[in-house]
């Protein structure tokens, strides 16, 4: 156990009093909360709802308005990968995760090694890595993608072969895609994401009976066979978090079936409040270490010695390096 989960008690506040305390630290502090739609409902709130996030989006909006913020100090409610693509694009300013724990089984499936081994088993073969990947990994890549933006860069290549990794299920949908509308062929490797590989095709059967006129809503992580079978049945979108939003915001249809990480159901549900969204509500176990209570203590710790608990720290080698693939990425959106 790191050194400060050993010290950590955690505050015992309702949940008002966290927001209180919050918004007069983000202020004393110059901070800025950038909040995931994974996150649970109470963090998610933004502002002129009564809660606490200046800003909520995907990763790719996430990224990009870590640009755009004027404040010195970044707390990233998020996964760690997401709060290092926050420090690659904004390098002079402080990025704090509330849990340094809060990983990604995607993230972890690949290291910098396994890229530099493929590049010697595929020489020439241009590399997408999905934004779901840590600092080192991207650097040694030639473009990064998010769930959005996947397809175009892709396309963007002139070379008929690409590696995209590390989702092995995204990797087959996009495949079929690529394949489909380019001849384009993608090399994969065996990454899986912890959460979307939980969606089989008979996870909805009682959700599809009860609810015969529901559409799909399938992010791109969910495997391949899930997507097809469902998607030909009862119709809807296979996408990113952002597709998803889209897709039901121009629907008509009343009732949805949710197959992702099942807070975006409650985003969802609170953007639109005359629709019905279902889920067999699988959560990601890495965003739920945010807390408010570990948001809180981060504002606290900004400025003392243990805000080393949650800054998060690249080298600069890693960060140059890096952030040419992420740059690249920001052109597609
Ligand atoms: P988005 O790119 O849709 O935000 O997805 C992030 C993620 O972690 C998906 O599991
Ligand atoms: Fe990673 Fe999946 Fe969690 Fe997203 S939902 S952070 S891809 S484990």
């Amino acid at each position: 156990m790191d050194e400060s989960r050993q010290k950590y008690v955690p505050h015992t506040l309702t949940t008002q009093e966290y927001y209180r305390q919050i918004t007069r630290l983000k202020k004393e502090k110059n901070a800025v909360i950038l909040s995931h739609y994974y996150m649970i409902p109470e963090i998610q709130l933004l502002i002129y709802e009564g809660g606490i996030a200046d800003f909520l989006g995907d990763s790719l909006g996430l990224s990009l308005e870590a640009t755009k913020v004027e404040q010195q100090n970044i707390v990233f409610c998020g996964v760690n990968f997401m709060a290092e693509t926050a420090k690659i694009l904004s390098p002079t300013k402080n990025v704090y995760i509330p849990d340094k724990l809060a990983g990604c089984s995607l993230a972890s499936s690949i290291t910098k090694e396994d890229v530099r081994n493929l590049r010697k088993q595929y020489p020439g073969v241009p590399v997408i890595a999905y934004v779901n990947t840590y600092a080192e990994t991207k650097a040694e890549c030639d473009v990064c993608c998010t769930s959005r933006n996947a397809l175009s860069i892709a396309k963007s290549f002139k070379e008929d072969t690409l590696i995209f990794l590390p989702d092995k299920f995204m990797g087959e949908n996009l495949r079929r895609r690529i394949y489909a509308e380019t001849g384009k062929k993608l090399i994969l490797w065996n990454g899986t994401c912890e959460v979307h590989e939980q969606f089989k095709s008979d996870s909805f059967t009682s959700l599809k009976a009860e609810h015969p006129d529901a559409k799909m809503l399938l992010h791109w992580e969910v495997p391949e066979q899930t997507v097809q079978e469902n998607i030909s049945e009862m119709g809807g979108i296979l996408g990113s978090t952002n597709d998803i939003i889209n897709y039901v915001s121009q629907s008509k249809d009343q009732t949805f079936i949710l197959a992702s990480e099942c807070d975006l159901g409650s985003t969802l549900k609170r953007m639109f409040t005359g629709k019905e969204f279902i889920t067999p509500c699988v959560k990601c176990s890495y965003m739920k270490m945010i807390t408010l209570d570990s948001i809180l203590r981060t504002l606290q710790s900004i400025g003392t010695a243990e805000e080393r608990f949650y800054e998060i720290a690249l080298e600069s080698n890693i960060i140059k390096a890096a952030s040419i693939p992420v740059k690249r990425m920001l052109q597609y959106n």
